[in-house]
């Protein structure tokens, strides 16, 4: 039992780096902008409306302020590792060498959640953001082909009994007869009704043939997406200004209450609403720890993936706090009611606002923006994932066939192959978007480990060479577990009770599977269980540059 304990030594991580097949094509600005590339996304169009209205009122930008320091400590814990083991694997690689085997397990298996499942219910967000573009130049896509079964047949009984019941207001009934006429209007097969979210499995499938020709080239198609994105929100903080009226600040703070809607009880405005309204918009900041995962094709990781971590956080962190004031400042919150004069305004809000201050082509310019910055998110996610499994797949935890990497391209091609397959399967043909907390909550449980792996080497390895040092490590990394932990408490019950399961699910593969193949277990490391009481110190990774 004693072996699940068991530490991947430090010689190992750097006979892997030698032996790597990785190219090391990404310099410190390519890092930074594959932080910012995953980290913004749908989450600042679309969460900030839900998280004013439900919880923080103007003082959202408090909110984002709060979850932004959350992530901070996380990132400098991400950031001292970095530069001490500059592994592809992120969390995980940290993780096997200081906490041991079965922790490093469970914080990949929980890594799926982050960056799999991210990938996917982004692909169906971006499906949504596509539809609508289209529609904005007057093309309407068949409800069959943008919608998956799940939520077809979900929808259609919902409305079936609706109509059924009777009683509805004129606006509802026309939506409920729409979805019964939408529904019977898909094709057949066998008398099986046909859907499919076609766009989400189209863009999965354009990505990964991104990806296959090179990390350089997806790097490159990413520079151009940031720079197009940021400018986007850029552009919204400065034209924005033009339509505030400082009233919509006032009270900043208001009082604290409660809402409830839906059987849903939300804690809103006050110190309360503020904290709340930080795990609510949360998602937005996902995604920085991605740089984590491409350290093994960084030119010079142990300096540049700290830098790329900490400077694409804050980048993204100054904007979202911008974005957020302006956008309190150009609605009043309440009006983000979805029961009140403005029921829409809480999907889009960003696009909303403008088109209420009467500047909608401001709109189509944040759609678009969108619609193209969401395939940097998806392309970063799912390049993580296949470093990530990489990562486990040289360690013997899952099969072989994900750490073969293709000589000409540098990349593991059949992992990204089987992974782009199954993100593209389950993003079209499943309700994935229902389980899209279960992201937060495996981002979440991966910064807590970090910050706790990093503290537990700090004090069993204080001399180990580090390029960068958390400053007052104890105290961030106290606070950095404090903040998550309390966050994923705060998250959805639902989302917190099937991550559980995922986890519990983790721990029967790994009995089952990956203890049984573990290189670590089976000595395939050498003399492993010696090594975990060798003294690491003085010991510095040295870097092969391949190019
Ligand atoms: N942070 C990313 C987004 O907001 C995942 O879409």
């Amino acid at each position: 039992m004693s072996k699940i304990w068991a530490k991947k030594p430090m010689s190992a991580y750097e006979a892997d780096i030698q032996k790597s097949e990785l190219k090391r094509v990404l310099g410190k600005w390519s890092l930074t902008a594959i932080g910012i590339g995953a980290i913004i996304g749908g989450g600042i169009f679309v969460l900030t409306g839900t998280g004013a209205y439900y919880n923080a009122g103007p003082a959202l930008a408090l909110s984002f302020v709060i979850a932004g320091i959350a992530c901070v400590f996380a990132a400098l814990c991400y950031a001292e590792f970095a530069s001490i083991l500059p592994v592809e694997g992120s969390a995980y690689a940290y993780a096997y060498g200081t906490v041991g085997e079965i922790f490093a397990w469970i914080i990949g298996w929980g890594l799926i959640l982050e960056y799999a499942m991210g990938s996917m219910t982004v692909a169906v967000s971006w499906s949504g953001y596509f539809a609508k573009l289209l529609k904005m130049f007057g093309l309407h896509l068949p409800y069959w082909m943008t919608t998956d079964p799940g939520t077809a047949h979900k929808a259609f009984g919902e409305a079936t009994k609706q109509l059924a019941e009777g009683k509805l207001p004129a606006d509802k009934l026309q939506g409920f007869q729409d979805t019964i006429s939408n529904f019977n209007a898909a094709p057949e097969l066998m008398d099986f009704k046909l859907f499919l979210n076609l766009p989400a499995l189209l863009i999965v499938l354009f990505v990964i043939w991104i990806l296959l020709r090179g990390t350089k080239g997806a790097a490159k198609a990413n520079n151009f997406i940031v720079i197009l994105k940021v400018s986007a929100i850029i552009f919204v903080i400065i034209a924005g200004l033009f339509f505030i009226d400082t009233a919509n600040w006032t009270p900043f703070i208001p009082e604290a209450t409660t809402i409830t809607e839906n059987g849903v009880t939300h804690k809103a405005y006050g110190v309360a609403g503020i904290v709340a309204g930080a795990s609510a918009i949360f998602f937005a900041y996902v995604g920085f720890d991605a740089v984590s995962t491409q350290a093994g094709e960084a030119i010079n990781p142990k300096k540049d993936v700290p830098f790329a971590i900490i400077t694409s956080l804050i980048i993204c962190t100054v904007l979202y706090i911008l974005v957020s004031l302006v956008l309190t400042g150009m609605m009043h919150y309440s009006d983000f009611n979805p029961l009140g004069k403005y029921p829409d305004a809480i999907k889009a809000p960003v696009a909303y606002a403008f088109d209420i201050a009467g500047q909608a082509w401001a709109g189509y310019i944040i759609t678009i923006a969108a619609t193209i910055g969401l395939i940097s998110v998806l392309m970063v996610m799912i390049m993580g994932q296949s470093r990530i499994f990489l990562g486990m797949s040289k360690d013997g935890l899952i099969p072989a066939t994900f750490s073969k990497v293709n000589p000409t391209s540098g990349v593991p091609r059949k992992n990204l192959m089987i992974l782009g397959a199954i993100i593209a399967v389950v993003a079209s043909l499943t309700p994935i978007n229902d389980l899209a907390h279960m992201t937060s909550f495996g981002t979440l449980f991966a910064f807590t480990m970090v910050c706790v792996a990093v503290w537990v080497l700090r004090v069993k390895e204080p001399n180990l060479v580090r390029s960068f040092r958390v400053p007052a490590l104890p105290v961030i990394a106290c606070l950095g577990i404090t903040i998550n932990v309390y966050l994923i408490f705060n998250l959805s019950k639902e989302a917190q009770m099937y991550s559980l399961g995922w986890l519990a699910i983790g721990f029967i593969i790994y009995f089952l599977y990956s203890k049984r193949n573990s290189k670590l277990q089976n000595g395939g490391y050498g003399e492993t269980f010696k090594a975990e009481q060798q003294p690491l110190e003085d010991v510095d990774i040295n870097i092969d540059n391949k190019e």
